[in-house]
């Protein structure tokens, strides 16, 4: 997919300003030599760093830095100049920019094309790593990336100012590589790694299950839900961020695999249960999908025939508990298990009891009911339950949820079992 898409690709690149700007100047050359346009537009702050000269050279193009420049207004107004960009990408992105950003301000060029733009935007965020992990920044990713705005890195290393964590600007071929994702309209982009979670599930092996089962009727109808399998997901790319091997046993959804994670495709619960079992053992098991209770007892070998005034009638069998099952003490029991549960009233005294019923650490409990986004939609407003009692999280995105969950789920792993 790679090649062609970038060979006609119009890159709107904004330059902030921080020491990985000069990386950026490297990811122009990178981008010129798949055959993409990059305009360039730099921050004031950018120019301490590189060189509008330098970004022209490599561009081809002149940089653009001034709002009222008479030139560039008269030639190409701000306006026209992020409509005619496919992407918009930021590299580097700062924690003042990226303020600027989710507040909508427009007070410099850069900002301006950013808010006046059609198009989707990148970001590749670079900081001091407590600068990342400030409430603050914390509150702004998550308003841009509600907003829609698609992010690449941090990396977690060594920082130019000498301290260790999420922080460092992603290299440019992993610009590259999440720009050709964007351009193919692809939203599931490497995650971005949860704060102090670098790391904290390495050598840590979790299986999640994420998304709907489909329970055969025949061989072209099946009993399913409406779950969408993004909260599994992004589960399991948030362990994989945290340095996990992650084996994600998927129902059938319209996700794309996160990348580096282990996916086994299931149809069925039964399906699912196998796949489960062949994952085991592991450290942690997360039980995100979205299991039918119930299946056909004997699915049609051929399609049900329509003839009328006869209404076939469907009997149905219990599925195995999949989170009960791995919950059960024993060997392969993982040191931590997590379940979810979906209510539509009495959503902590519910999720209390199935706590109990199933054997599992903690539960997830989240109201479904008429009005909530938890099934399809992006944000979710959870409880999360353990033997201790109740935590209720605002409402976040579900990648947020994510990556809370696993620092939660590493945090526990680091208890003595
Ligand atoms: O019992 P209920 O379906 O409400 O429980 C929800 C939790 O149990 C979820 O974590 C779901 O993944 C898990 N589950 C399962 N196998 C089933 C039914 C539910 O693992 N057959």
């Amino acid at each position: 997919m790679a090649t062609n898409l970038l060979s006609a690709a119009r890159i709107l690149l904004v330059i902030g300003g921080g020491i990985a700007a000069y990386k950026s100047l490297e990811l122009i050359r990178r981008l010129r030599e798949r055959g993409a346009s990059v305009s360039v537009v730099m921050t004031s702050a950018a120019q301490e760093f590189v060189t509008p000269l330098s970004a022209a050279t490599l561009s081809g193009e002149p940089t653009r830095d001034a709002l009222f420049s008479l030139t560039d207004e008269a030639q190409i107004g701000h306006i026209e100049l992020s409509r005619a960009a496919d992407l918009l990408v930021v590299a580097p992105a700062t924690a003042n920019l990226l303020a600027r950003m989710a507040a909508g301000l427009a007070d410099d060029l850069a900002t301006t094309v950013l808010l006046a733009t059609d198009k989707r935007t990148l970001v590749a965020p670079a900081m001091n790593v407590r600068m990342w992990a400030h409430p603050a920044t914390r509150r702004t990713v998550a308003r841009l990336r509600e907003d829609g705005v698609l992010f690449v890195g941090p990396n977690a290393g060594a920082m130019a100012c000498g301290e260790f964590g999420p922080g460092r600007m992603s290299e440019p071929e992993e610009i590259v590589a999440a720009i050709e994702t964007a351009l193919a309209g692809d939203t599931k982009l490497p995650s971005t790694p949860a704060i102090g979670a670098a790391g904290a599930l390495a050598g840590r092996h979790v299986i999640v299950t994420s998304g709907p089962t489909y329970e055969p009727i025949d061989p072209v109808r099946f009993l399913g839900n409406r779950s969408s399998g993004l909260q599994g997901h992004a589960i399991a790319q948030a362990a994989v961020g945290a340095g996990a091997r992650v084996t994600l046993v998927s129902g059938p959804v319209a996700l794309p695999d996160p990348p580096s994670a282990t996916v086994l495709h299931v149809g069925s619960a039964l399906e699912m249960r196998a796949a489960v079992t062949e994952a085991l053992p592991a450290d942690a098991f997360v039980a995100a999908a979205a299991v039918a209770d119930w299946r056909v007892e004997s699915a049609a070998a051929q399609k049900l025939k329509k003839s009328p005034g006869e209404f076939p009638s469907l009997r149905l069998v219990e599925n195995p508990d999949i989170l009960k099952e791995v919950s059960k003490k024993g060997p392969l029991r993982p040191a931590i298990v997590i379940g979810f549960a979906a209510e539509t009233e009495s959503l902590v005294e519910n999720a209390e009891k199935k706590l109990r019923d199933k054997g599992c650490d903690l539960i997830v409990a989240n109201n479904v009911g008429a009005g909530t986004s938890a099934f399809g939609g992006l944000t979710n407003q959870v409880v999360v339950i353990d033997e201790k009692g109740a935590e209720s999280w605002p409402s976040m995105t579900k990648v947020e949820i994510a990556e809370r969950l696993v620092l939660r789920l590493a945090s526990e792993l680091a208890k003595p079992q």
